[in-house]
C-alpha cells in the first residue's frame, strides 16, 4: 500500500550535473542559482528529490570528484548562501536535496591529503593508502586505474606510491583507519543537519582493499588488470557500511543510495532494504548488457533485448518484499538512453519512439525512477569531431587505449561517440535560444544541437513530445498508485522484441507492454482481457495484443 511506503519510494527522483544545467553569471558553467531558477520544470515532472553531483570546493579535475573541501561550495558554484537559498526553494515545492558523498577518495589538494603525504609519521600519515615499491623499485602492484595507467602513484616525500582507483589527482581513503570513517561520518551528518534529503554514495564498493597487495592475472596486453576487479567489493566492506548506516542514517528521515558496481542480484539482501546497508543501490549490469557485460567502450558485441531484460528483472526479483532499487537508465557517466539501449532507432530517425519506450519503463517498473536531465527530452548521444574536443578524463583514457589495442583513429573516436561520458554532460536544453538557453556565456563543453527541436520550451508546446509523454506518465503514477506499489511480475519472458509486466496490489492491476523493437510486435490478447487501455505512447487508437514499432501501452484492470 502506499501509504506504507517511505517518502523517496512514493516520489521521482531527478539527477542535475550542476555544471552543465543552468549558468546565472555568463562563465559558460552552472551555477546553484539556476539550479534553483529551474525548480519549476523539477516540479512539473513531480519530482521530490533532487540529486546533484558533487558541488564541494574542489580543483574539478573529475568535474567535483575530486573533492578539496567537503564542508565548502566550490565558488564557480556560487556561495554556500546559495545552496541554503536553493534547499529553502526547493523545500517550498516538496523537492528534497540530495547530495554526493565521495568518501572512496579525495583530491589531492585536499588538506588531509596534503598533511598525510608530507612524511610518514604525520598526524594523517594512515589516511590514505600507501604501499612500498617492489624491491626493484616498480609500483607495489599491477592494477590499472579507472582513468588508465597504474592506480599507483608516487611520493617523493615518503618515498611511498598511493593507490588512486580513479585519476592520479584522486587519493583513495584508508576506511581502515579510525579517525578517516569518524571524519567522514562528520561531514556527512554536518550535510543531515543542514537539511538535505539524502544521499547518492559514490564508489562507495571500492572502500574496503584486500589485505594483502599483489599483482593480478592481467585482463589486457599492458600485463595490468583494472583496479576494481580487486578492491570491488571485498569481504568485511559490510562491517563499514553497517557502521556508516547506524552514524548517518539511522534517525534521520532521509535516504542513501550506494553507487554499487559489482554487487551481484544475489547480494541484495545484505545491501538493501530493512536490513541492508543502505536503503537503495544502483547496480549497473543493465548498462553493462551492450557491451557483453564488460565496461570496456570499444568491444562490439551482439547482443540481446531479452538479456536486457532478464538484467532488469534480476534485480526487480532480488528486491521483492526487501525493498527495492532506484530505476534508471541514464546518469552522468552513461550514454544517453536511446543510444545504448535502442541503438536502431537512430539511424532509423525513431528516437523520440524510442525515448517513450524507455520513459514507460523509468516511470512504472517497481522502484524509485531516477530521471537524468535531458532523458525527459529524449535527449541523444553527441558525437564531436575530434577527441580533442571532449572534456571527461576517462574518455580520453579509453580512446588512448583503443588505439593501443590496435583500432584505427576513427574506430576509437566512435567507441568515444558510443559511450563517453560527457554524452550526458553536455549543457541543458532550455529553449532554443544561443547555447540552449544554458548560458550567455561560452559553454564549457560543446551543446548537442539536438536542442533546436528537443528543448524544455518547444516539447512543453508539443503533446506529442518526450516530456509531454513523460508528464503524462507521471500523472499516470498518481491515477494508478499501483504503478507506484504494486508488486512486479514479468509477463512474456524471453521475448526478443516485448518487456511486458505486471503490476498489482490487492485492488488494481496494471499491465505494461513495451515493444522494444523497431518491428511490430505482439502479445497475447488474453494477457490484456477485460482490462481498458490507460495509455499509449502512439495513441489512443492502441490494439491490444498488437504494438507498433517502440510503442509502450499501459492497461488497467
Ligand atoms: C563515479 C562517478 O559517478 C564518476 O563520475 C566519477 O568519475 C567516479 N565515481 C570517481 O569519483
Amino acid at each position: 500500500m502506499a501509504e506504507q511506503l517511505a517518502w523517496w519510494q512514493k516520489t521521482i527522483a531527478y539527477e542535475a550535473y550542476p555544471k552543465s544545467f543552468q549558468d546565472t553569471k555568463g562563465a559558460g558553467t552552472g551555477t546553484i542559482a539556476g539550479i534553483t531558477s529551474r525548480l519549476d520544470h523539477l516540479a512539473s515532472l513531480g519530482v521530490g528529490a533532487l540529486w546533484l553531483t558533487p558541488m564541494y570546493k574542489s580543483p574539478q579535475k573529475d568535474n567535483g570528484y575530486d573533492v578539496q573541501d567537503y564542508y565548502q561550495i566550490d565558488p564557480s558554484y556560487g556561495t554556500m548562501g546559495d545552496f541554503d537559498e536553493l534547499l529553502a526553494q526547493a523545500d517550498a515545492r516538496g523537492i528534497k536535496i540530495v547530495m554526493d558523498l565521495v568518501f572512496n577518495h579525495t583530491s589531492d589538494e585536499n588538506p588531509w591529503f596534503v598533511e598525510s603525504s608530507s612524511s610518514r609519521d604525520n598526524a594523517k600519515a594512515d589516511w590514505y593508502v600507501w604501499a612500498d615499491p617492489k624491491p626493484d623499485g616498480s609500483v607495489p602492484t599491477n592494477w590499472r586505474s579507472c582513468f588508465g595507467g597504474s592506480a599507483w602513484e608516487w611520493c617523493e616525500a615518503r618515498q611511498q606510491y598511493y593507490l588512486h582507483t580513479f585519476g592520479t589527482y584522486q587519493p583513495d581513503l584508508n576506511w581502515e583507519c579510525p579517525e578517516v570513517r569518524q571524519a567522514i561520518y562528520d561531514v556527512a551528518n554536518w550535510w543531515v543537519a543542514k537539511g538535505v534529503g539524502g544521499f547518492r554514495i559514490d564508489a562507495i564498493t571500492f572502500i574496503k582493499k584486500p589485505a594483502v597487495f599483489a599483482d593480478a592475472e592481467p585482463d589486457a596486453g599492458d600485463g595490468m588488470v583494472d583496479v576494481r576487479s580487486v578492491t570491488g567489493n571485498v569481504p568485511g566492506i559490510l562491517d563499514f557500511l553497517h557502521e556508516f548506516k547506524r552514524q548517518v542514517r539511522d534517525g534521520h528521515d532521509i535516504f542513501t543510495v550506494g553507487e554499487a558496481n559489482m554487487v551481484a542480484a544475489e547480494e541484495l539482501p545484505q545491501w538493501v532494504g530493512r536490513d541492508g546497508v543502505f536503503d537503495m543501490v544502483f547496480g549497473f549490469e543493465h548498462t553493462k548488457v551492450p557491451l557483453g557485460g564488460t565496461e570496456v567502450w570499444y568491444h562490439k558485441v551482439d547482443w540481446k533485448k531479452s538479456t536486457l531484460v532478464r538484467e532488469l528483472v534480476k534485480t526487480e526479483d532480488a528486491v521483492a518484499g526487501l525493498g527495492w532499487c532506484p530505476v534508471f537508465f541514464e546518469n552522468h557517466d552513461q550514454p544517453r538512453s536511446v543510444d545504448h539501449f535502442l541503438p536502431e532507432a537512430v539511424p532509423a530517425g525513431r528516437t523520440d519512439d524510442a525515448a517513450k519506450a524507455l520513459g514507460m519503463l523509468l516511470l512504472t517498473m517497481r522502484g524509485t525512477p531516477f530521471i537524468y536531465q535531458g532523458e525527459e527530452l529524449g535527449v541523444c548521444n553527441l558525437h564531436l569531431p575530434s577527441i580533442d574536443l571532449y572534456n571527461d578524463p576517462q574518455s580520453k583514457s579509453t580512446y588512448a587505449e583503443a588505439l593501443a589495442a590496435g583500432l584505427s583513429e576513427q574506430e576509437a573516436l566512435e567507441a568515444v561517440w558510443g559511450y563517453s561520458r560527457d554524452n550526458a554532460r553536455t549543457p541543458m536544453h532550455w529553449d532554443d535560444t544561443a547555447n540552449a538557453g544554458f548560458t550567455t556565456g561560452t559553454p564549457w563543453l560543446a551543446v548537442n544541437e539536438q536542442y533546436k527541436t528537443h528543448n524544455v520550451a518547444a516539447e512543453s508546446a508539443d503533446p506529442d513530445s518526450v516530456l509531454a509523454w513523460y508528464r503524462r506518465l507521471v500523472a499516470l503514477r498518481g491515477e494508478l498508485p499501483v504503478l507506484v506499489d504494486g508488486d512486479f511480475t514479468e509477463l512474456v519472458p524471453g521475448d526478443e522484441q516485448v518487456f511486458g509486466y505486471a503490476r498489482k496490489d490487492a485492488e488494481t492491476e496494471a499491465l505494461v507492454f513495451v515493444n522494444l523493437s523497431p518491428e511490430p510486435a505482439t502479445y497475447d490478447t488474453a494477457l490484456v482481457a477485460g482490462a481498458e487501455l490507460a495509455a499509449s505512447s502512439q495513441g489512443a487508437d492502441a490494439q491490444p495484443g498488437a504494438l507498433r514499432p517502440y510503442e509502450a501501452v499501459v492497461y488497467r484492470r
